[in-house]
């Protein structure tokens, strides 16, 4: 399938046109980026060990009964997928306070989230992606009570999925941002990538950092490493194709 006109050049994805108007290839590109862009470095294979873990993940979630845009990864970091009308929210959810969270709310550091929290952020660079509620995102006229509450079921069914799957390969799921968008039918379907770049992701035993966090507090040295420790553990070594 060939790349047409590139649709949408994002932080670290940039999406294109294919012959099929239903379809689009995704290709993840192996730039690293942190505070909203400011910070921006090219770490080798990035790209393709994001795009195999979301790969994997997808498929997980889909033999769990969770519709998502993945169709295909016919090359390491090349992905076909449903062509999506995205939805301008962040879902991300707690299962561990850490971050902002500790900053901004009377949260220890570390302490479990029963139930985890969902929360939805404006997907809106210009405005800083400012924090959401229900009636502020029915006045902006993002999405209906309906739409929410299904985001809202979504989220917590993947984040079930996810900290099963992520346990068994002694990863704590920390917390994690997901994105939704509609297929030409109207059905909600998560879209976008779950990958280290997305995801606070803890080894179960020490606690040790294994994801974009790592970019984030400048351990530049060290985030690739945390990357591939992760595909290790997630991707059987029959699937491993980097
Ligand atoms: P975020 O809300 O950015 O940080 P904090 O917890 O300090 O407020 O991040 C929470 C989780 O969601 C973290 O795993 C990273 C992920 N996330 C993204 O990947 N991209 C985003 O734009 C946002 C808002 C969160």
């Amino acid at each position: 399938m060939d790349k047409k006109e590139l649709i949408n050049n994002g932080k670290v994805k940039s999406v294109y046109a294919t012959d099929n108007p239903d379809e689009v290839i995704i290709e993840f590109r192996d730039d690293m980026t942190a505070g909203d862009g400011e910070r921006k470095e090219v770490m080798d294979n990035k790209g393709a060990y994001n795009a195999i873990i979301s790969t994997k993940i997808f498929k997980v979630l889909e033999e769990n009964g969770i519709e998502t845009q993945f169709i295909d990864l016919p090359e390491p970091n090349i992905m076909i997928a449903k062509k999506l009308e995205m939805i301008p929210i962040e879902v991300i959810i707690r299962n561990i306070a850490t971050g902002s969270l500790i900053r901004k709310y009377p949260f220890a550091e570390g302490s479990r989230l029963e139930p985890p929290i969902v929360q939805m952020d404006f997907k809106a660079d210009e405005y800083h992606d400012p924090m959401l509620n229900d009636s502020l995102i029915k006045a902006l006229g993002i999405a209906t009570q309906e739409e929410i509450e299904i985001l809202t079921q979504k989220a917590l069914k993947i984040n079930e999925i996810l900290t099963k799957f992520f346990a068994d390969a002694g990863i704590i799921l920390v917390d994690f941002k997901i994105e939704f968008g509609k297929d030409k039918d109207g059905n909600i379907l998560l879209g976008d990538e779950i990958s280290p770049d997305g995801c606070r992701l803890w080894d179960s035993e020490t606690l040790e950092i294994l994801d974009k966090e790592l970019f984030r507090k400048g351990k530049d040295s060290e985030v690739m490493n945390a990357y591939i420790e992760v595909y290790n553990r997630v991707i059987p070594d029959s699937e491993k194709v980097i």
